[in-house]
């Protein structure tokens, strides 16, 4: 049985959840990827801290040491922010490796020059990961409901504010209490003004819209608004009028053109959207064909998101040992009309 080598780009929350997991599936690997699979690089800012269940050997702070590697077929972003991850997964895939991020900052801002490269250089970019943390979405979207004109992408895209607004209205939680919650749970962004602002749900709706309709939606595009107006009395007030608030990212196609928004919304507490609590995540699809179909899970988190990118890294591994030098799926995008929505 043959191994294949991978490097992680990062060994945080993600990271460290895709190494042991890597690890826990050791002996299952040969049989659902066709290969075993050895993390042999882990890069990182800082070596000297010590990372429970990794050893420290594998740690570097040389990417060139990875990319000039040879022997390294894979190499995974799970860093996070702009800089200095695009220029590592250009040069990854220039260096003829398969990639997989789960960086929505990146793939909302760099989508088409990342999709450009993938083409030019015979890869692959896998990024399940990426939207709705353990939730399977972005390969629905891409394959199993390509064959839908859809119409309608919408949903809880955000853990973080989620679990902060399930906890104001179920337990009365403050704000700053909730958010402290998220973030030593691994929920929240490096910078949680992301989460909080919407701005991590308006990347993630950018990235689903873009595939939704073939079309290019940037977070630019994107009408964001946050969580950090709602006070403990709104969501009283909501309660008492038998609704709850969720933050939701919503794009639509209609005639006029592509709308998308991330805000917060008054939802019947018996719709299906009020039941998704703590940081959970879920995603209503609709399409001529399969009518209504909804996706939910765990969308933040070590496990849950190691999930997503194992699933990306088993598809990478079955590319490279079929000797298929990636699965492109198309990156031909129609001109659509984006709505502006101002801020
Ligand atoms: P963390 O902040 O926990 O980890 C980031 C890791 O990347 C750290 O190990 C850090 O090294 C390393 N790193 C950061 N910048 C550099 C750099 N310039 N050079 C070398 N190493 C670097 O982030 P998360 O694991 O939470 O998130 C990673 C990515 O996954 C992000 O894009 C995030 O948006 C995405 N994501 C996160 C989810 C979650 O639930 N947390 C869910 C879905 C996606 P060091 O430890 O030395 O500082
Ligand atoms: N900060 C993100 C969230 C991580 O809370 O949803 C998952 O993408």
């Amino acid at each position: 049985i043959p191994t294949i080598k991978a490097a992680l780009l990062g060994a945080g929350t993600v990271g460290g959840g895709v190494y042991k997991l890597v690890q826990r599936q050791k002996d299952e690997l040969p049989y659902k990827a066709g290969a075993n699979v050895e993390i042999s690089r882990i890069l990182v800012r800082n070596t000297s801290k010590h990372r429970e269940g990794i050893p420290d050997e594998l740690l570097t702070d040389d990417w060139k040491s990875i990319v000039n590697d040879p022997e390294i077929k894979i190499v995974i972003e799970l860093m996070g922010g702009i800089e200095p991850a695009r220029t590592y997964l250009l040069e990854a895939m220039r260096a003829g490796k398969q990639v997989i991020t789960a960086n929505k900052d990146l793939l909302a801002e760099y989508g088409d020059e990342l999709m450009e490269a993938v083409t030019e250089n015979h890869c692959d970019m896998l990024y399940e990961a990426s939207v709705g943390g353990g939730i399977p979405i972005i390969h629905p979207l891409k394959q199993c409901l390509e064959g839908n004109d859809l119409t309608e992408v919408m949903g809880i895209v955000n853990g973080t504010t989620n679990y902060i607004l399930s906890k104001m209205t179920g337990e009365g939680m403050d704000y700053a209490e909730a958010l402290a919650q998220a973030t030593e749970l691994g929920y929240a962004e490096a910078d949680p003004t992301a989460d909080v602002e919407g701005y991590d749900a308006g990347r993630k709706i950018a990235i689903m819209a873009s595939i939704a309709f073939h079309t290019r939606v940037k977070f630019e595009d994107v009408y964001t608004e946050g969580i950090t107006k709602i006070t403990a009395a709104d969501i009283r007030y909501a309660s008492e009028f038998g609704y709850v608030i969720k933050l939701l990212g919503v794009a639509r196609e209609q005639e006029d053109g592509v709308e998308v928004r991330v805000h917060p919304m008054l939802i019947p507490a018996t719709h299906p959207l009020a039941t998704v609590n703590d940081a959970f995540n879920a995603v209503f699809v609709h399409g001529d064909a399969v009518d209504d179909a909804m996706f939910m899970g765990r969308g933040a988190g070590e496990f849950p998101t190691a999930s997503a990118v194992m699933g990306d890294l088993i598809d990478a591994v079955r590319n490279l040992i079929q000797g298929c030098s990636g699965r492109i799926g198309c990156s031909c995008y129609k001109k659509k009309h984006i709505k502006p929505m101002e801020q």
